[in-house]
């Protein structure tokens, strides 16, 4: 695999229990981590007046340096967190406003990771994610659901994390 990586951490705390997976998936991809939480990054505005925020440098950076862009996000109330909601949101501007990044999306490719409090994951997680890869014109690799045990990640969960990480992402 050559193509470069970015893991995009959408929790509400920069070292939970979604940072455990990140960090297990970056030790073994060599991506790199775009943590959502060091950001001001505030809600879409349909008069952009916060246009000036730090969304569109990171967009252009992210756009521009990576090739595999996977979404790591807590289960928030069933839903992914309401940071990464808000990223999605603004991913409008670039179909609006910045529209050369919305160009630039086109053919990258999409996954996402979800880490909730258990093995369960109700059905409708993934589909904002499949159906916005698609609208974007993106390739979705596929994505896998997470949790913590006792602060740390269960043989078995690895196993699955292995197995994503080689099967769907390390063939790319
Ligand atoms: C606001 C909030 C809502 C949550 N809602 C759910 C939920 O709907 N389903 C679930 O399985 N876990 C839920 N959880 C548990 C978290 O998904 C779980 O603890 C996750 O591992 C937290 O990751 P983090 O440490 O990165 O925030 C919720 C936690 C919080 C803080």
């Amino acid at each position: 695999m050559n193509k470069k990586g970015v893991l995009i951490q959408g929790s509400s705390r920069s070292k939970g229990n979604t940072n455990i997976i990140v960090s297990y998936i970056k030790e073994r991809t060599g991506f790199d981590v775009i943590d959502l939480k060091s950001k001001r990054i505030s809600a879409y505005d349909y008069e952009s007046e916060n246009i000036d925020d730090d969304f569109i440098p990171l967009m252009k950076e992210i756009v521009d340096t990576y090739d595999i862009i996977i979404f790591a996000t807590p289960v928030y109330w069933y839903a992914m967190s309401g940071d990464m909601k808000i990223f999605f949101d603004r991913i409008t501007d670039c179909l609006k406003i910045e529209k050369e990044i919305g160009r630039k999306l086109r053919g990258k490719i999409m996954g996402m990771v979800s880490c909730g409090f258990d093995a369960e994951l109700k059905n409708g997680f993934t589909m904002p994610f499949i159906e916005s890869a698609n609208y974007l014109g993106m390739h979705y690799l596929g994505d896998i659901h997470t949790w913590i045990e006792g602060g740390a990640i269960s043989e078995s969960l690895q196993k699955k994390l292995n197995s994503f990480i080689e099967e769907k992402i390390k063939i790319i």
